[in-house]
């Protein structure tokens, strides 16, 4: 049985921005969130505390933190990976205040040594704090885990090792798993095999699908995920994005699509389409380049828009 209503979390001005080579002005960052707000997302990925060295898109994290409306009901989220992330995220105040942090790990040793900087024990040793003192000023704890299906410098990973990360993170009190295949080589019964084991140790409500389109398959995957039961689903408008330590990896399954798809199946997601091509296309204009989201850009080809 397929849920009848799938919550979509939009984390294109984090993963889908971090990527761009080209400084994207603050307040494009705001107007975006404020749009995706205004389309009816109402869970946003929207910075990353992270090292400036490392990941210079998101060195603005408290600017747009401060400067994005907080409507009631919508939920915003930012990655932090270490105590001095959290120090830094605190620093801004009630103002800067997200509703969820993630954590970010990985069931690739290779993977977290160069997307981290360390170990994927060491990680956890790291996370363990993090999650403790989130936990304890009130904010939800959500666990990321790439590449849990093929890792960029280790090629594949089986559910073993991605249901040791499962636990680990359990372990230190992550209250959510977000599954990732950060390089978009899972396909849709491999997919499956991992959310099960993730589904050993969590609920169903608790886990969550995070699939980059790489290879085509995201959409497949999320329909594997939906004859499973799974109903929450990391997607990213006009298909931002990449992973800046994932070597030609490509933005998450872009949200327009996913909400075509789960439209015409008679899944309910509170999201206006419309609104949220015109999202699409509004960021895209501003990135200089035709939205990567199929159905977007053919929504917005009908309405007379024309791409190269
Ligand atoms: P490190 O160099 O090992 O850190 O980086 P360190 O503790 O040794 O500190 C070195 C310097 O960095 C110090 O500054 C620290 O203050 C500073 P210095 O004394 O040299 O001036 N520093 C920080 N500054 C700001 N914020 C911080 C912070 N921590 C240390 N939080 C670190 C370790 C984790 C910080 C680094 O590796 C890093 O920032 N990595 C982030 C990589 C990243 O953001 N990747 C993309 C997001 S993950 C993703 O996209 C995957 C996902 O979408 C799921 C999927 O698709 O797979 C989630
Ligand atoms: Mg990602």
């Amino acid at each position: 049985m397929f849920p009848r209503h799938v919550t979509l979390l939009d984390v294109g001005p984090r993963d889908g921005l971090q990527n761009e080579k080209q400084p994207v002005a603050t307040e494009h960052k705001v107007a975006l969130v404020q749009r995706l707000q205004a389309a009816g997302l109402r869970e946003i990925e929207v910075t990353s505390y992270v090292s400036p060295k490392w990941v210079p898109q998101m060195a603005d994290n408290a600017a747009v933190m401060a400067a994005i409306p907080r409507p009631p009901g919508v939920r915003h989220s930012v990655l932090v990976p270490n105590m001095i992330g959290f120090e830094a995220m605190l620093a801004g105040g009630a103002a800067t205040r997200p509703d969820e942090i993630v954590v970010f790990g990985a069931a690739s040793e290779a993977f977290s040594r160069r997307n981290i900087n360390c170990s994927i024990e060491e990680s956890i040793t790291r996370f363990a704090p993090v999650v403790a003192a989130a936990r304890e000023a009130g904010l939800k704890v959500r666990g990321a885990i790439s590449c849990a299906v093929g890792c960029p410098y280790q090629g594949e990973v089986g559910p073993d090792a991605v249901e040791q990360v499962v636990r680990l993170m359990k372990d230190i009190g992550v209250q959510h798993v977000g599954i990732a295949d950060t390089i978009g080589v899972g396909t849709p019964r491999k997919v499956q095999a991992v959310i099960e084991r993730a589904l050993k140790h969590y609920p169903m409500h608790e886990v969550s699908g995070h699939f980059h389109d790489t290879y085509g398959q995201a959409l497949a995957n999320i329909y594997a995920c939906l004859e499973i039961g799974l109903h929450t689903f990391d997607t990213s408008v006009a298909g931002l994005g990449g992973c800046p330590y994932a070597k030609g990896a490509t933005g998450n399954v872009a949200t327009e699509d996913v909400v075509f798809m789960l439209n015409g199946m008679g899944i309910d997601t509170g999201i206006d389409l419309d609104a949220l091509v015109a999202a699409g296309g509004w960021i895209s204009d501003v990135l200089g380049r035709a939205p990567v989201s199929r159905a977007g850009k053919a929504l917005l080809v009908k309405q007379g828009r024309e791409f190269a």
